[in-house]
C-alpha cells in the first residue's frame, strides 16, 4: 500500500518568523491514519523550518534546488544545504519554475537525478495548459514530461520519487480537475512509470495539486489512484490545512 502524502508547498509566502510561527500552528495536526504530512517553505525560511521540526513527525521540503553540486551559480542552493536543514523532499518542475524560471524537461531531469544522488526525494511536478486540455492531449503531456524527468534513474531509485500532477489551469484558480479525471491522469502517468520500471510502479506515490482544499480534500483522496495532495493556497492557513490532512473526516 502506499503511504497517502499531504505536503504543503508554500511557494514565495511567510517570511521565517511567520514560518516559525505557522510551523508551531501545524505541530498541533493530529494526522489520523498513516498520513506523511510534509511542508515546503521558500529557501530562506528552510533553517528556521529544520530547527522547528527536529524531533516532530512532519517533514520538511524545498521549492527547489540546483543540479550541481557546487560553485558559480549565482543565487543558487545546492542538495547538501538542504540536507543539513533537515529537508527530505524537494519540489521539482512545478509549472511556476517551468513558467516563470525557465525550467524545462532537461532541468528537471537533472535536478532529479543530483537529488536523488544525495539522498533526497523529488516531487516532481508534471501536468497540461489550459490549451493543450482543451486539444485533448493530456496524457501525451503529463506522460511525457513524467518519462523525460525520470530518464536515468535506476529501479534501486524509483521507489524515492513522489510525481504531483498539476493541471496549469487548476493552479491558484480555485478550479479542481474532477476528481475521476484527476484519477484517470494519475492512472496514465502511473502506467508511463511502468513502462520504464514495471511492477514498481505500483510502490510510487502519484498526488493531485490545483486548488485542491479542505473542501474538496475527501473526494480527490477516495480515489484509487490519487494517493496525496500538494497544497498551495490552504496549506498556508493552519486549519485548512488541518482538514485537508485529516481528509477522512
Ligand atoms: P493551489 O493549491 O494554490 O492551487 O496551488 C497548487 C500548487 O501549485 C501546489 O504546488
Amino acid at each position: 500500500m502506499r503511504r497517502p502524502m499531504i505536503a504543503g508547498n508554500w511557494k514565495m509566502n511567510k517570511t521565517p518568523a511567520e514560518t516559525v510561527a505557522l510551523i508551531q500552528e501545524l505541530k498541533k495536526i493530529q494526522p489520523k491514519g498513516n498520513v506523511e504530512v510534509v511542508v515546503c517553505p521558500m529557501t530562506v525560511s528552510l533553517f528556521a523550518a529544520g530547527a522547528q521540526l527536529k524531533g516532530t513527525e512532519i517533514k520538511l521540503g524545498a521549492q527547489n534546488v540546483h543540479f550541481e553540486d557546487k560553485g558559480a551559480f549565482t543565487g543558487e542552493a545546492n542538495c547538501a544545504s538542504l540536507k543539513e536543514l533537515g529537508v527530505e523532499y524537494v519540489i521539482l518542475g512545478h509549472s511556476e519554475r517551468r513558467q516563470y524560471f525557465g525550467e524545462t524537461d532537461e532541468t528537471v531531469n537533472k535536478k532529479v537525478l543530483k537529488v536523488l544522488a544525495n539522498g533526497l526525494k523529488p516531487i516532481i511536478c508534471v501536468g497540461e495548459s489550459l490549451e493543450q486540455k482543451q486539444t485533448g492531449i493530456t496524457n501525451e503531456v503529463v506522460c511525457l514530461q513524467t518519462k523525460a524527468a525520470l530518464c536515468g534513474v535506476s529501479n534501486a531509485q524509483i521507489t524515492d520519487v513522489v510525481i504531483a500532477y498539476e493541471p496549469v489551469w487548476a493552479i491558484g484558480t480555485g478550479m479542481t480537475a474532477t476528481a475521476s479525471d484527476a484519477n484517470r491522469t494519475i492512472a496514465a502517468i502511473r502506467r508511463a512509470v511502468r513502462e520504464m520500471f514495471g511492477d514498481a510502479a505500483e510502490q510510487v506515490r502519484i498526488l493531485y495539486g490545483g486548488s485542491m482544499n479542505d473542501k474538496n480534500a475527501n473526494e480527490l483522496m477516495s480515489q484509487p489512484e490519487i494517493d496525496g495532495g500538494l497544497i498551495g493556497g490552504a496549506s498556508l492557513v493552519a486549519e485548512k490545512f488541518e482538514k485537508v490532512v485529516n481528509y477522512h473526516g
